[in-house]
């Protein structure tokens, strides 16, 4: 196959971050994505309906001319998050609201510190068809980095799931064979994402021979029988596992550091970079189902009428990009080779 045309994408997890990182992060996303979930972690974070509207609005001035890019942001869950919140943010169209646990990860020190106190919210949430999307990590010392998701699947989503059987649940970025289990087995109202470098990639690529901080994320790269089942999730064609990249750009400077930030800037070449996958996986017939259709389906938003194609033609990701004031960011994948192409 030297070619393949494919209703246009959308991505269900995005960070696109904020002020002048947007000129190069919007059109990066825009260039391939009709749609992109917008996480709210920016600092401070997106807390209310007005928020998201300003967010949106900042947004949209760096939107490319010929684009019609839709950012749906998101709302970030607080212990002081109330009902009325979410049902204003639904009322002005917001789809989504994101939980993380106090300190999961890159700006999530104002996350929720205690699940079972957020009942009201998830209700309302549940009551008006306003999604949770769920950075699925416990946060406790005791617990092991690489235990982290599948801990979190057994301390609190079990039970989420099982009380608030109306509430659509997107276990976000998933990591391991017992999230792709979980979602698997769970209700049709529960889905997850999953990015470019949990499926090309494991533990030991991150850390054998030397340490590679662009491939350093959270939740953080498992073991290779983990990477696997990932693939095999996404190779099944279940409606389920849908595409959502977490791209999430860090200046060069923050990632190569003795203390370096988590998150892989993807959005440059993302949708060539799950070709490749589901090409290895011989399973290229199931793109357009992960990429354009289950997401939108799952949501209940309509699917996108434009179409992308994409070519069998070599390239390399860049090695580095110059945004704002000379900050460089080192994308996911910098420098290496690509087999598919955005024409
Ligand atoms: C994300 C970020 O940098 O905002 N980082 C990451 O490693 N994925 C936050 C997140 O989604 O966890
Ligand atoms: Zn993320």
């Amino acid at each position: 196959m030297k070619e393949i045309t494919i209703t246009m994408p959308d991505d269900w997890h995005a960070h696109l971050r904020d002020d002048a990182v947007l000129k190069e992060t919007v059109p990066a996303s825009a260039r391939q994505f009709a749609r992109s979930i917008v996480m709210p972690n920016l600092t401070p974070p997106v807390l209310n309906a007005k928020d998201a509207k300003e967010y949106e609005a900042r947004i949209l001035e760096n939107r490319p001319a010929n684009s019609d890019f839709r950012p749906l942001v998101t709302l970030y869950l607080t212990n002081s998050t109330t009902p009325e919140m979410i049902r204003e943010a639904k009322s002005q169209g917001i789809v989504a609201a994101k939980l993380y646990p106090a300190g999961a990860t890159t700006n999530s020190n104002n996350g929720v510190t205690d699940i079972s106190l957020m009942s009201p919210v998830f209700e309302a949430m549940a009551d008006c068809g306003m999604l949770l999307l769920i950075h699925g990590e416990v946060t406790d010392g005791e617990i092991d980095i690489f235990d982290r998701e599948k801990v979190f699947i057994e301390r609190y989503l079990v039970g989420i799931v099982e009380k608030y059987q109306n509430l659509k649940v997107v276990l976000e970025h998933i990591t391991t064979k017992d999230a792709a289990d979980f979602v698997k087995d769970a209700s049709a109202n529960v889905a997850a994402t999953l990015t470019p470098q949990h499926l090309m990639l494991n533990r030991n690529d991150l850390l054998v021979g030397g340490i590679r901080p662009h491939y350093y994320c959270l939740p953080i790269l498992k073991r290779n029988t983990h990477q696997q089942a990932l693939r095999a999730a996404v190779a099944s064609g279940s409606p389920k596992f849908f595409l959502g990249t977490d791209s999430a750009p860090h200046m060069k400077g923050q990632k190569e550091s003795a203390c370096g930030c988590a998150g892989c800037y993807s959005a440059p070449a993302a949708i060539e970079l799950y070709a490749d996958i589901f090409e290895e996986l011989d399973a290229l017939d199931k793109l357009e189902g992960f990429a354009s259709f289950y997401g939108a389906d799952f949501y209940g938003l309509p699917r996108n009428s434009k179409t992308i194609t994409l070519i069998k033609e070599k390239w390399k990701m860049p090695s580095e990009i110059t945004v704002a004031n000379d900050n460089v960011i080192v994308p996911f994948w910098a420098g290496q080779e690509i087999g598919w192409r955005l024409k």
